[in-house]
């Protein structure tokens, strides 16, 4: 069994990333090999990197570095979901992913992205990089939420089949790897 930790990658107020978090936690809390826990960096109040030592020294002084750290080593795996900005992750999500390190080692991440009619999808292949970058296996499966805006009816994600089977399929490859790479760490 893998421990999932679903991120939600956006912080600021009046977001619409939970709704879209609260469909994938629903997803992955029914997926066989996975134990799902939703986290939203939003609780963990994370200032823009104000750690004085490189993140794989793991000498983290501040509290809300440490408390965040604690969380992500937990997991085995784990699914970013990110809105698009300009093209690109959220830099709470960029920020967030820079402020650790060895966590993400030999651990797979999936994205799950949302936006107007790109889905958010340049936001994830960008994202996809630093993860690499970082240590992560991202996988190629990522789960794009089109026009996602009208599909949110009071705080919920309107969803159907398609997006549903798309979800499972990430899931599905991400206990292939997330099991696969639990060996290869120490
Ligand atoms: C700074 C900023 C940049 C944005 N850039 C894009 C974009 O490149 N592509 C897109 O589809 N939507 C873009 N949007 C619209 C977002 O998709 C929309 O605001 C969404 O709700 C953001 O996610 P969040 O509410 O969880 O923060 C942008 C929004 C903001 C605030």
């Amino acid at each position: 069994m893998l421990d999932l930790k679903i991120v939600i990658g956006s912080t600021r107020p009046s977001r619409k990333g939970p709704a879209v978090a609260d469909w994938v936690h629903r997803i992955a809390s029914s997926h066989a090999g996975v134990t799902a826990e939703l986290v939203d960096l939003a609780s963990f109040d994370l200032p823009l990197l104000d750690e004085p030592n490189h993140p794989a020294m793991q000498k983290y002084e501040h509290a809300h570095t440490k408390a965040w750290s604690a969380k992500m080593a937990e997991g085995d795996a784990y699914v970013f979901v990110t809105p698009e900005y300009d093209y690109f992750a959220p830099a709470s999500l960029v920020n967030a992913l820079q402020c650790l390190s060895k966590e993400w080692d030999r651990k797979v991440a999936g994205v799950v992205c949302y936006g107007g009619v790109s889905g958010g999808l340049r936001s994830a292949q960008e994202l996809r990089l630093l993860i690499a970058n970082q240590g992560m296996m991202p996988l190629k499966q990522t789960v794009p939420v089109p026009f996602f805006s009208g599909k949110i009816e009071e705080g919920t994600l309107e969803t159907n089949e398609e997006m549903e089977k798309g979800l499972n399929g990430m899931l599905d490859e991400l206990v292939l790897w997330g099991e696969a790479l639990k060996p290869l760490r120490g």
